[in-house]
């Protein structure tokens, strides 16, 4: 079953049209929300940074919050998902293709889940990294459906083997295709501002509380490649990957190859949250 606008339908039941905006333009916003034991993770902020994604590409919202809610119960309900994903986009709906914003048309609500594990795997061992020129545009704050330089950088990491691609912009590390970069220098942790250079991540504002309760300090300040590669440990955040240790950069083998202290005592204190 999956959501289409204010309803819970099979999904062979819904037609996406050609000419949906999202389709054409990607012109939407979109989420994906953790699910555990049936329970969504951060559920209002999500909404909240997909109703400000909605209002920065100036999107009519197309329900009610409250409504929304309680679809999103619904649709994880009716699917008896108990750990995964509910995917949410918004678009700006149906028109004759013209770069202009169609007048009288109405957004299109779409969303599904997927059961998913965690990648505990990776979250042991970590990952290998590919650093990449960030070629996306200067609105990366904004969760818009349009992902076609984070595909391209992605694909580009996979097939030199890599997980993820870090990211940076004239030598400064902005973040992953797909997650967030934090590095740990002399106990110390440190990421990119959430400016408009990086989205910024439910799981990061997360790790980021996780951090000042256990007495790490935090710094939100831009640094530059030769800080990564020099870091204690570095690793990445995301919805699905959760915490992540990076293990190595292009050729660059980072923190022994494995997975260092706060990484791991940040990885606990997150297990520990969930549950
Ligand atoms: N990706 N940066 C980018 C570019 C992202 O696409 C994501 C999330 C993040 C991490 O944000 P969060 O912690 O809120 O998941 C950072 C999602 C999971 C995706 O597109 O699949």
């Amino acid at each position: 079953m999956i959501l289409y606008n204010d309803k819970i339908v099979e999904r062979r039941d819904v037609a996406i049209d050609i000419e949906d905006r999202g389709y054409q333009f990607g012109d939407g916003v979109y989420e994906v929300i953790r699910v555990y034991e049936g329970q969504c993770f951060f559920l209002d902020e999500h909404l909240d940074r997909l109703e400000r994604s909605a209002k920065e590409i100036r999107l009519d919202w197309p329900c009610s919050r409250k409504d929304l809610q309680h679809n999103i119960e619904g649709l994880i309900r009716e699917n008896q998902l108990s750990d995964g994903m509910v995917y949410l986009q918004i678009t700006r709906g149906v028109a004759n293709r013209n770069h202009l914003f169609p007048a009288d048309t109405a957004s299109v609500l779409t969303g599904y889940v997927r059961e998913l594990v965690r990648p505990v795997e990776i979250m042991e061992k970590g990952i290998h990294t590919k650093l990449l020129d960030d070629i996306r545009w200067l609105r990366c704050d904004i969760k818009s459906l349009n992902l076609l330089g984070n595909v391209l950088l992605k694909q580009e990491a996979h097939e030199d083997q890599c997980k993820e691609a870090i990211l940076h912009r004239d030598g400064t590390v902005t973040e992953g295709s797909s997650t967030n970069v934090f590095i740990v220098k002399e106990g110390k942790l440190f990421t990119h501002p959430a400016t408009n250079l990086i989205l910024n991540g439910i799981t990061r504002l997360h790790i980021i509380n996780l951090a000042k309760k256990a007495g790490v300090d935090i710094i939100e300040q831009p640094f530059t490649i030769d800080t990564l590669l020099q870091a204690d440990e570095v690793f990445v955040s995301s919805t699905t990957m959760e915490i992540v240790p990076v293990v190595q950069i292009d050729q660059e083998i980072i923190s022994g190859g494995k997975s260092g202290k706060i990484t791991k005592a940040l990885q606990k204190h997150f297990e520990d949250s969930i549950k």
